[in-house]
């Protein structure tokens, strides 16, 4: 794939999903479609700083590490800027000095949870100036399954408004630790819901099941053999993928959900909680 014209700078505040993002772009997977060179990351605190130099002391020369008085340089000298901080520091961070003016014209991206573009809109106060260019923003949700680069990341922009270059940075960064898939953000808290949850509760249910099967005798790796050829298909049929008595349930549930004009997700799970299983008995 062609070089595009890459972000020759990218900065990102960093701390556990920060720091599985910069893992997958300091060694990237796909090493054609961008090319990150340097990247800057602050961090809150001194020990912070320490950690993630070590941990990339192998990328000394392309990481530089500072804190989060730096943040206002870091990102003047960025071209993308991922923010990566919990979401009850937004106010501080975006509130500093400067760092609105240095963000104007930058292609940034959020992971913060329940951050909605039109939050990041009012904390990087675009608008305020009629002459500024359209905000680029985009924000994602990767999962923790960041850390080994299978992440599931859904992201949602205003897709008439960002370029496609950024379109395409956007999702060259999720992919890196993973998958990523570009959605409408009226979908985008049910869906981070379905990558934070899913996979977690699964994994919960799995672990329960080998330490009973070992309890009683089984061989761990034969149970994990066992457990392992069902959760594939398993996750088929359930994800829909195979078809199955699950998936008219789904559909009927769908419908019934919507027939009864329920739209909140609470009213949602509890009438699936509720009904599903009548469904096939009936
Ligand atoms: N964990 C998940 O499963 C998950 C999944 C999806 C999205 N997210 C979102 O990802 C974001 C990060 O979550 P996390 O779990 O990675 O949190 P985290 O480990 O606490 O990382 C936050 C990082 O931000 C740094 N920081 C704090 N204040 C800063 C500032 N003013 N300027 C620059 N850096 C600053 C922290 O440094 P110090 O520690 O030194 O203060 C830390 O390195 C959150 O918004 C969260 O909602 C998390």
């Amino acid at each position: 794939m062609p070089l595009l014209a890459a972000p020759s700078n990218e900065s990102e505040q960093i701390g556990t999903l920060g720091t599985a993002i910069a893992r997958g772009i300091l060694d990237p997977l796909d090493k054609s479609t961008v090319s990150v060179e340097p990247l800057t990351a602050t961090v809150g605190t001194e020990p912070s700083k320490r950690r993630v130099e070590e941990e990339f002391s192998q990328h000394s020369s392309r990481l530089e590490v500072l804190l989060q008085k730096d943040n206002v340089r870091a990102i003047q000298e960025a071209d993308v800027v991922l923010f990566a901080v919990k979401p009850v520091k937004r106010e501080d961070v975006f509130g500093t000095p400067g760092v609105r003016e240095a963000l104007r014209g930058k292609l940034i991206l959020s992971i913060m949870a329940g951050i909605s573009t039109t939050e990041l809109k009012r904390l990087t106060g675009s608008g305020e100036q009629d002459q500024s260019p359209p905000l680029q923003v985009v924000r994602a949700m990767p999962n923790m399954a960041a850390n080994i680069r299978e992440a599931m990341t859904p992201y949602t922009a205003n897709t008439e408004t960002l370029s496609k270059e950024n379109i395409e940075i956007a999702s060259w960064v999720s992919n890196q630790v993973g998958h990523s898939q570009l959605i409408a953000e009226s979908n985008f808290d049910i869906s981070a819901v379905l990558v934070g949850c899913a996979g977690s509760l699964l994994l919960l249910a799995i672990d329960g099941l080998l330490d009973a099967a070992v309890a009683e005798g089984v061989k761990r790796p034969e149970a994990q053999n066992f457990i392992m050829k069902q959760c594939n298909r398993n996750a088929e049929v359930g994800a829909g993928r195979k078809s199955s008595k699950c998936v008219a349930r789904e559909d009927r549930i769908s419908w019934r959900v919507f027939d009864k004009g329920a739209v909140g997700v609470g009213e949602a799970r509890s009438q699936i909680g509720l009904h599903g299983c009548n469904h096939d008995r009936g």
